[in-house]
Formats: C-alpha cells, sequence, structure tokens
C-alpha cells in the first residue's frame, strides 16, 4: 500500500513570513472545558490538525455537537449523554485525559480509558489521579479504565504536585471551578496554555487567580456558563519554525506568537549566534555561519520547553563544536537524536543526555518520523542536508503542525508530500 511521505532538498535560503496557528497545547482543553457548563461555545484562531478532529470525535462520544472549520471550533454540550470515553479514541490521542476534570465538575463520574504508554515514555497519571482524589474524588481502575466518582460533590482542597505536570495542573483546575470551597494548587505548571485554559474559564465565570504562577487558587462557583475565545498563539509551531529560519538564513518572521512565551528559546537562539528581533506578536531570526554551541536542559515552563529540544539539536548537530542536550522532562525522547545519525550527526546519546559533536553538513536520506516533534526537526535537517531527505511516518507530524509542508514551501524550502 502506498504511503504519503515528506520529501525536502537541502540547500535552498529560508526566507519570509509565516503565520501561526493557535496553540495545539491549549485548544485540546478548551475543547475539554466546554463539558464543564452546557451552552453553545465559539472557539476561534483554532490549528486545523488532526488532533483536534480527534478530540471533537471524543466530544461527539460524549453527545456534543461539534463542528470544525475555518480555524473555528463551534461545540454545542447543552445535552451531553455520556461521561465515557472510549479506548480507540484515547489510544490516540493522550490528551483525552483532559476530559477527566470536566467530566467529573459536570456529571461527578467519569469513565476514560487509561492512555497508553508512547514513544516518549510512559506519561503516567499517577499525579491527575492524587490531585482529584484530593477533592473527594474516589477512582476505580479495570480493563484498561479508569473510573472516578465523587458523592456529594467535589470539595476544595491544598494539593501540592510533585512536579508541575502541565496535564495534572489543567485537569485539577478544571474540577476545582465547581468544587465547594477554594483549591490552592502548589508547584503549579506555569506554561502559557494554562493561563490561556484559565482566561477561558474565568470568561466562563470561574474565580481563577494566578494561573502562570507555582500558586495557583481556584474558588469553586456554583453555575458556568458558555462562552467565546480565540487560542493563544502557539509558541512551538513558532520555534519550529524559528529554527527554519536560523537554518536557511532567513530573514523569517513569524507572525501571531507572543515573544514572552518564547523567552528561554530566543535566549538559546541568540547565544548560538542566531540574530533575534521581536515585535509585540511576532519574532524575526536570521543568521549566517556555523551556529556557536550551547549547553541545553530542558524545563518546565519557564524553563526551555521539552518540544522544541529535537528542533535545537539540529542546530547544536550543524555548531561549531561540542554540546550537551539534557532531557528532563520525559524518560525517552531522544528517538530523533537516533534517527538523525542516518543523515550524518554525530550525536551519542547517553540516558537523559545527548553528547554532541557539530559537522560541517549533513547529507539527506530516509528517515522515518517516531513522534510529534522529532518528525518535524527531521524535516528541519533535511532543509540544509546535502540532497534529498525523505520522511515517513508523517502522520506524527500532522497531529500538530497545519500545512507544515506549504508553509515550509511558502518561505523557500524544496518540499513536497508524495504518495510512493
Ligand atoms: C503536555 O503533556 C504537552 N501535551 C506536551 O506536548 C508537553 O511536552 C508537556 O505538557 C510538557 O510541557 C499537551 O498539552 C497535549 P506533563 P503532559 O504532565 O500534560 C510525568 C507535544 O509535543 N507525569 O507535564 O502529558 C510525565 O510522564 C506534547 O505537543 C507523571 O509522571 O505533560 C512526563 O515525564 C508532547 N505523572 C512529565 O511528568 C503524571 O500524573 C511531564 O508531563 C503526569 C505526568
Amino acid at each position: 500500500m502506498s504511503e504519503e511521505v515528506i520529501k525536502v532538498v537541502g540547500g535552498n535560503p529560508i526566507r519570509g513570513t509565516i503565520k501561526i496557528e493557535g496553540a495545539k497545547n491549549s485548544v485540546l482543553k478548551l475543547m475539554a472545558a466546554s463539558i464543564i457548563a452546557p451552552g453553545e461555545y465559539s472557539i476561534t484562531n483554532v490549528p486545523m490538525i488532526s488532533d483536534v478532529g480527534i478530540m471533537a470525535d471524543v466530544l461527539r462520544t460524549l453527545g456534543a455537537v461539534v463542528e470544525l472549520g475555518d480555524h473555528c471550533a463551534r461545540i454545542d454540550t447543552t445535552n451531553l449523554t455520556s461521561f465515557e470515553t472510549p479506548y480507540e479514541l484515547v489510544a490516540k490521542m493522550r490528551a483525552s485525559i483532559s476530559v477527566l476534570g470536566p467530566l467529573l465538575a459536570r456529571f461527578g463520574k467519569a469513565k476514560v480509558a487509561m492512555p497508553g504508554g508512547c514513544r516518549i515514555g510512559t506519561r503516567k497519571l499517577d499525579m491527575h489521579i492524587a490531585s482529584l482524589e484530593a477533592l473527594g474524588v474516589v477512582f476505580d481502575s479495570e480493563h484498561g479504565y479508569i473510573y472516578g466518582a465523587v458523592e456529594g460533590g467535589l470539595v476544595g482542597n491544598e494539593v501540592e504536585l510533585a512536579f508541575p505536570s502541565v496535564g495534572a495542573t489543567e485537569n485539577l483546575i478544571m474540577a476545582a471551578v465547581v468544587a465547594k470551597g477554594t483549591t490552592i494548587i502548589e508547584n503549579a505548571a506555569r506554561e502559557p496554555e494554562i493561563c490561556d485554559l484559565a482566561n477561558f474559564l474565568n470568561k466562563m465565570g470561574a474565580d481563577i487567580s494566578g494561573a502562570g504562577t507555582p500558586v495557583i487558587t481556584i474558588n469553586g462557583v456554583e453555575e458556568m456558563h458558555a462562552t467565546d475565545h480565540r487560542v493563544v498563539g502557539d509558541r512551538i509551531e513558532a520555534g519550529t519554525y524559528l529554527i527554519a529560519g536560523a537554518l536557511g538564513g532567513g530573514p523569517l518572521t513569524v507572525e501571531g506568537v507572543d515573544p514572552n512565551n518564547l523567552r528561554r528559546p530566543l535566549a538559546i537562539l541568540e547565544k548560538m549566534g542566531v540574530h533575534v528581533e521581536e515585535g509585540p506578536n511576532s519574532i524575526t531570526v536570521s543568521h549566517e555561519g556555523a551556529f556557536k554551541p550551547y549547553d541545553i536542559q530542558t524545563l518546565p515552563f519557564p524553563g526551555f520547553p521539552t518540544d522544541l529540544q529535537a528542533q535545537f539539536m539540529v542546530l547544536s548537530i550543524l555548531a561549531d563544536g561540542h554540546s550537551i542536550i539534557t532531557e528532563n522532562v520525559f524518560e525517552n525522547r531522544f528517538m530523533f537524536a537516533d534517527e538523525i545519525t542516518r543523515m550524518g550527526a554525530d550525536v551519542r546519546v547517553d540516558g537523559h543526555h545527548a553528547v554532541i559533536e557539530g559537522v560541517e553538513q549533513l547529507s539527506g536520506a530516509p528517515v522515518q518520523s517516531s513522534d510529534l516533534r522529532g518528525g518535524a526537526a527531521l524535516v528541519l535537517a533535511g532543509l540544509v542536508a546535502d540532497g534529498e531527505t525523505t520522511v515517513s511516518n508523517i502522520e506524527h507530524i500532522d497531529r500538530g503542525y497545519e500545512d507544515y509542508v506549504g508553509k515550509l514551501r511558502s518561505v523557500g524550502a524544496d518540499i513536497k508530500r508524495e504518495f510512493v
């Protein structure tokens, strides 16, 4: 059976302007949050990516009416008929677990298939469960499903997260908004997508303060209602294209992203010799010659984002010297490093560290995408490799990047999708 691949021939200058879409890692949670209060929601600046389609299907299995199109999601959750998400959808997308908090808020019970492990690690749910138990939820798990129920309604509590988990913070917030009393989350995740979710929930009538800081306070409310919202720009999509501009010389501008959401990556780009200019809602990069090596450690926000680790590794691989990239957030997020050696990169993975010796040039080769960000990074490497690179398993890339090939072609890349 034929397979669709991405073919890219390296060497073209990369310059121009790319419009950034709404953040995948916000919109999926906003869609889940529409479960909390019955009504009609209109969410704009929605990226047209396959993960959004899966979340729409999850909501439809619960009884919601969802219309997607033209970067907008219209969701009607007036008549939900179920509190159970099927395995086949959760297996496709771990983010489906984000319906857990909203279902508990709406129905006081939830039955969610346990997401399988994924390519970047086991990605447990212990912090999700422990946090919600603190609000009175009793969990049971059997036959691959988690079943949670709370008799007499959710009750606010103080919860300290062992690790600032993005998903656990979000599920806890989405349950706490209608709990009796106040919930205080200590060591909360601080990602910009958490702030976007809190803004959305407050527009629905919630009472949340402190989002974006390590301590988030939620005063439970009686009533919430539907609302409209524009999704925050996707900092990871933007960072990915900034790397393309640095690799291809630029100047390349990304429009529709707040530079404050990329502080650490922009600082590291400058340390590596890339010229960075900022606008209120745009960033422009340009570069010539070799990159300066710079050690990178991934950390929860505001640290360097793990979702840009593979993309930045392409710069390190072409830097003029030795550098180390340390992955502190996921336990197995170096598959890209293994694959990129096929293109001539000198990367040695040692546990949580990738030890990199810069090389002059990469050579195009057939390579396989094994996860969303690694796949995007393989294409970035192909932009500057000698000859043609063919990237397969590109369904991973389509999960999180709208028209990745079209956007790169629009700034000069010799790139196409092809069935082989
Ligand atoms: C979100 O995943 C993002 N996904 C990820 O983006 C991102 O890499 C991650 O946050 C960190 O920023 C979405 O928002 C849909 P975590 P999430 O809970 O919520 C461990 C991409 O490429 N952990 O902060 O799953 C977990 O195993 C994706 O867009 C537990 O041990 O991330 C991981 O090692 C990839 N127990 C670490 O914490 C738990 O209960 C961070 O996970 C929860 C998490």
